[in-house]
Parts: structure tokens; C-alpha cells; sequence
């Protein structure tokens, strides 16, 4: 075989006269007659090849043969595309390859899509056939920006003095909310392993083992529902420290984030990076990752709405309810039907309905309840609001108020194109409550994880006022989408167990389930606590990818699976048996 001398996006102007040597797949043919000129592609770029029977007639023969994919090698001689015809938009563009010599490497079926980045071809296609879909340059450009992150994240972390140390895959389950993936043991009938959902206890054993700083690019395993930014298997930047408190962990962390953003694709990102509590989140933005890039914000309207005559606000305020609105700025243009279709959406979200009102000329209200309110007072109450402007209010209980306006607040900003595309804006959520209260299974369960502290200033709350106890828990925001999260941890046996306690764990099942954990803790454990980046949906954002199917090689579908290899798929009833299975609950 001709080995290659170059790539096929590396020839230029300065190598004009020289023989080469190029090898990749042929991207397309076309054929003039006297000469045939092919496009070879490999990972790097495109280059035109001509061949010309008064060059290689023999060469200029086989070319009638080649088809999109062959698999070729070529030499010849490069030289200046003749006037007028360069590409500008090719960095091969200005020469081309005069072939002497072609071999044919392999030959390709006809492939069911075009390997091309606008190629119209459906996902459930491009994942059968994904070595295909790898091919096309966008899929080469974002994992080879996967590769630079990791790269970069791992020279940051390194070195600031983190071990790399890896943890089982094999292990037992680590709650991260998720239900688990299990795998049978062979040798331990009846017994199962879970896959990690994270590295969450390794990590902070590894801490009490002395690493100090630890790192690793882990893989995590959930059972989820899934959703444009949720794979059942995904890659975290995962680390943990020693000796540090939640500050000095914020102010590292957003440090590598900066380094990774500029390294890898020139970003410079705000330093510091803004902070917000929970509470500020929910109450102005409807979402504990509010995306800052445009405004929009909820504005609570308790004291307007209780001197309103409208039934459904006071009613509601009186319930110990909220009334909030937003303002959709120039909104008073937007027809009747897509208001009343705004308001479908909105139950659909679970509000029992959306009250609007148009400002008009001189601050005249246009509503089917114009008649309850007063226009003044209104807009005393939402400065925001001008004539032109549509206001939306939703009254019901704070959550349902907040998780509604929040995610009208998102769907009117992509509609209205209010979000500038390349604008970046991360900021850390803190000061979570650490316990949320299930009336499903009519118990307190952790927000983060159970291992997360509290503030030390509500320590005393655990006892008396639960739900309003802080956690030392920190969300890194970006655009909108949770990159990562962490806390400093319960490093006392005591404080861990009076938590479990609280999470409605009797001892016994606490120490079935982490025993191993409070034992550890009772060792000389040290202050630590650490974080867990979302690599995957770190790549998405920073490559302009709709999903995070998209950044990752071999991906499952929603429905979790790989339509390539069709995993997961059916096993032998020898397997079956040997694992001491029985599947006798599938219709
Ligand atoms: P958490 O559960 O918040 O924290 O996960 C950390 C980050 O991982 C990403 N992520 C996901 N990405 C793709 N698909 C999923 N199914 C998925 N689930 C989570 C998110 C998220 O912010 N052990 C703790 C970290 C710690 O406390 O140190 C943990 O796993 O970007
Ligand atoms: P009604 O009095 O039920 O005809 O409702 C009048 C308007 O108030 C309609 O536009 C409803 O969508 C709206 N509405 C009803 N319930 C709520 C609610 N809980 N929050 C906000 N708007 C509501």
C-alpha cells in the first residue's frame, strides 16, 4: 500500500510541485469527460484530486470505478488550481492533486446517507450506521473537542496536585436519585452488583484514605427517564478534596472551568463568576438553573393581587398561595389564540390556568379581566410593564407558580428570540435546603445526595425546623443547564448518622446500606468535600450541540438502547441458568 506523506487537509499553496502521497475516502466524483476530479476526505479536511488521461491514462481508467467511501490511496503531483476555480472555503482550496498513481484500498456499499454535515438523515439511521455518521466533520470536530477538555481539565487538576485514581464499576448501589443498574453475581447466588450511579462514596472513602485530592473521568450508570441532556451511561469530571471548605472548592473549580473555556475554544469567562441562593433562583427565576442570558424575571405581586376583585387571586393568596407574573415585553401584539395556546401549555405544566393582561395606549389593560384590576396599581406593582407589553400571572402554590412561569419564561425567550446565542453566562446556585419532604412515600428525602453538610448555622434546625436547614451544596450553572454539583460533606459519624435518621433510615438499614461509610468515618475521617462536572453536556454546550447524544461516540436512544449492536438484547438460558436467573414476570 502507498503510505501517506500527507493529510487531506494539509496541502497548500507552499507545497506546490511536490509529489505526495494522500490516503482516505473518496467524498464525491465528478466527471467531466476528459478529466475526473474526486474529493478525498480523511479526518482532517478535503482535497481535490484530478485525474487526466494525458497524466495516467491508467490512473484516469480506475478513476471510472471509484465511489463514494472507497477507501483510496493516491500519489501525485500538487499544483495551483487554474484561475478562477480555488475554493475559498476549503483550506485545501487553492491547489490540487494531479494523480499518477491510484490504489483502491477497500471498497464501500453505497451508504444509506450522504457523509456530509447537512446530510438529511434521521438519528435512529445515523446511530445503526454510527461509524458512517462519525465520519462527517461535525462528528470529528466535537470528539476531538471532547478529547481537548479532558485534556485540559486533566493538566488543570494535575496540576494542582489530584491523583487520578479510578473506582469500581462493579460496586453497590450509591443513591444519586436514579434507580440502579444491576448485574448478577455468578458466584454469589442471588446477590447483585450495582453499576455507580457515581463514584459519590469511593470518593469521599478515598479522602478518609488519605489521597487528599482526587480525580477521575468517571463513568456513571442511571436508570433514568431520558431526555436531550441524559444518557443511562455518562462521563463526570469527578474529584474531591481534603482540608478545604466550600469556598476555596468554588474558587478552584470555576478557575478550571475558565481554563478549560479558553484553552479549548477562546472563551473568556467572567471572574469571579456570580453566585445566587436557591431561594433568589426559584423566586426571580422559576428554575434553580436559571438561564441569565436574557431577563424576564418573575415579579410576586401578593400585595396588587390582594387588593384585586379577581376571585382566583385572592382565593388563592388567602390558601397561603403566590401570584407572580412575567412580562413579555412588545407582547401586546401576540394574537388571542396564541395567548389561549400559551395557556393550554401552561396547564400542561401543571398551573390551573394563565390570567393575562395587554397594556395598551396610554396604559389601558386589554383582559377578559380587565374589569378586577386597576391599571394603575398594576403597573406600580411591575415597573418592567409598558404599554405594548403582555403580562402573564400564575396563582397557585409556590412550586407550580415558579416551575410554570420559569418554564414560560424559557419557551417565550427561544420563541421571541430573546437569548443571544453567543453569549456565556455561568453562575453558581448555592445555599440549597438539604431536605425536601416526599408526600409519595410521606418522608424527608435528601436534594443532593445524603452525605451532603449543613450550614453550620442551621445545625440546630435538623432537630426542630428540618426543611429549612441549608446544605453546603453548590450547583455550577451555565446557560441555563446544570453543569455540575457538589458539597462539602458530613465528615462525623455523628452528624451522618442523625441524617440518616432523619431520611427515616433505622440503623439497620443505614448500616446495611453504608455501613462501610460510618464505619470509615469513625477513623479519623478529615473535613473534605468535592463536585462532579457533567462532561457530556460540558462538551454540548461548548460545541453547539442539540444534544448530548451528539458528544458522546456510541450513545442510547431515548428508549436505551444501540440500534448498531442492538444492545440490551436477549441472552442464552444457559447464561440465564449459570446466573441463577429466572425470568418469570415478563408477559
Ligand atoms: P450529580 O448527580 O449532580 O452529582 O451529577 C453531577 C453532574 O452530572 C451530570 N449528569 C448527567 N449527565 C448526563 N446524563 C445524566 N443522566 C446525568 N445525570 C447527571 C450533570 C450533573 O450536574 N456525586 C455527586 C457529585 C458530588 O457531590 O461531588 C453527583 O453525581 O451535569
Ligand atoms: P375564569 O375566572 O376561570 O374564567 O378564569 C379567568 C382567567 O383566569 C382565565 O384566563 C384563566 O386561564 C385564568 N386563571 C384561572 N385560574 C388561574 C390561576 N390559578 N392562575 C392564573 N390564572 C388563572
Amino acid at each position: 500500500m502507498m503510505m501517506r506523506t500527507h493529510r487531506c487537509g494539509e496541502l497548500s499553496r507552499r507545497h506546490v510541485g511536490e509529489t505526495v502521497t494522500l490516503n482516505g475516502w473518496v467524498q464525491r466524483r465528478r466527471d467531466h469527460g476528459n478529466v475526473i476530479f474526486i474529493d478525498v476526505r480523511d479526518r482532517q479536511g478535503m482535497t481535490q484530486v484530478v485525474f487526466n488521461p494525458e497524466i495516467s491514462p491508467a490512473a484516469h481508467q480506475q478513476a471510472h470505478g471509484l465511489r463514494g467511501e472507497f477507501v483510496v490511496a493516491l500519489t501525485g503531483a500538487v499544483a495551483l488550481r487554474p484561475e478562477g476555480s480555488a475554493n475559498p472555503n476549503l483550506t485545501t482550496g487553492e491547489i490540487e492533486v494531479l494523480v499518477a498513481t491510484v490504489e483502491i484500498l477497500n471498497e464501500a456499499k453505497t451508504p444509506p446517507f450522504l457523509i456530509e454535515d447537512e446530510s438529511e438523515v434521521t438519528e435512529a439511521l445515523r446511530l445503526k450506521y454510527r461509524y458512517l455518521d462519525l465520519r462527517r466533520p461535525k462528528m470529528q470536530r466535537l470528539l476531538r473537542l471532547r478529547h481537548e477538555v479532558m485534556q485540559q481539565a486533566r493538566a488543570f487538576l494535575n496540576e494542582q496536585g489530584f491523583l487520578e485514581v479510578e473506582t469500581p464499576m462493579l460496586t453497590k448501589s450509591t443513591p444519586e436519585g436514579a434507580r440502579d443498574y444491576l448485574v448478577p453475581s455468578r458466584v454469589n447466588p442471588g446477590c447483585f452488583y450495582a453499576l455507580p450511579q457515581s463514584p459519590q462514596l469511593f470518593k469521599q472513602i478515598l479522602m478518609v484514605g488519605g489521597v487528599d485530592r482526587y480525580y477521575q473521568i468517571a463513568r456513571c450508570f442511571r436508570d433514568e427517564d431520558l431526555r436531550h441532556d441524559r444518557q443511562p451511561e455518562f462521563t463526570q469530571i469527578d474529584l474531591e478534596l481534603s482540608f478545604i471548605d466550600r469556598e476555596q472548592i468554588m474558587v478552584l473549580m470555576e478557575e478550571m472551568i475558565r481554563q478549560v473555556f479558553k484553552k479549548v475554544a477562546g472563551v473568556e469567562l467572567p471572574k469571579p463568576f456570580p453566585r445566587m441562593a436557591y431561594a433568589e433562583a426559584m423566586g426571580r427565576y422559576g428554575s434553580d438553573k436559571p438561564d441569565l442570558r436574557f431577563g424576564m424575571p418573575l415579579h410576586d405581586l401578593q400585595n396588587f393581587a390582594s387588593k384585586t376583585e379577581f376571585k382566583v387571586f385572592k382565593d388563592t393568596l388567602a390558601k397561603g398561595g403566590l401570584v407572580k407574573a412575567i412580562v413579555v415585553k412588545g407582547g401586546a401584539e401576540i394574537s388571542r389564540s396564541r395567548i389561549d395556546a400559551l395557556g393550554e401549555t401552561a396547564k400542561s405544566f401543571g398551573a390551573k390556568g394563565l390570567a393575562w393582561v395587554k397594556i395598551v395606549g396610554d396604559g389601558q389593560l386589554e383582559s377578559v379581566i380587565a374589569k378586577f384590576l386597576d391599571a394603575r396599581q398594576l403597573l406600580a406593582a411591575v415597573p418592567e410593564a409598558q404599554a405594548g407589553d403582555l403580562v402573564l400571572f400564575v396563582a397557585d402554590k409556590p412550586k407550580v407558580v415558579h416551575d410554570v412561569l420559569g418554564r414560560l419564561r424559557l419557551l417565550l425567550a427561544e420563541e421571541r428570540n430573546l437569548i443571544d446565542q453567543k453569549d456565556w453566562r455561568p453562575l453558581w446556585v448555592v445555599d440549597f435546603p438539604m431536605l425536601d419532604y416526599d408526600e409519595a412515600v410521606k418522608r424527608y428525602v435528601a436534594i443532593h445526595h445524603p452525605f451532603t453538610a449543613p450550614l453550620d448555622e442551621d445545625l440546630p434546625l435538623l432537630e426542630s425546623d428540618p426543611l429549612k436547614v441549608r446544605a453546603k451544596a453548590y450547583d455550577l450553572v451555565l446557560n441555563g443547564n446544570e453543569l455540575g454539583g457538589g458539597s462539602t460533606r458530613m465528615h462525623r459519624r455523628e452528624v451522618q448518622s442523625k441524617v440518616f435518621d432523619l431520611l427515616g433510615m433505622g440503623k439497620e438499614e443505614a448500616t446495611a446500606k453504608f455501613g462501610f461509610l460510618l464505619e470509615a468515618l469513625e477513623y479519623g475521617a478529615p473535613p473534605h468535600g468535592g463536585i462532579a462536572f457533567g462532561l457530556d453536556r460540558l462538551i454540548m454546550l461548548l460545541g453547539g450541540a442539540d444534544s448530548i447524544r451528539d458528544v458522546i461516540a456510541f450513545p442510547k436512544t431515548q428508549r436505551a438502547q444501540c440500534p448498531m449492536t442492538d444492545a440490551p438484547s436477549q441472552v442464552s438460558p444457559a447464561q440465564l441458568k449459570e446466573l441463577n436467573i429466572k425470568l418469570d414476570l415478563i408477559e
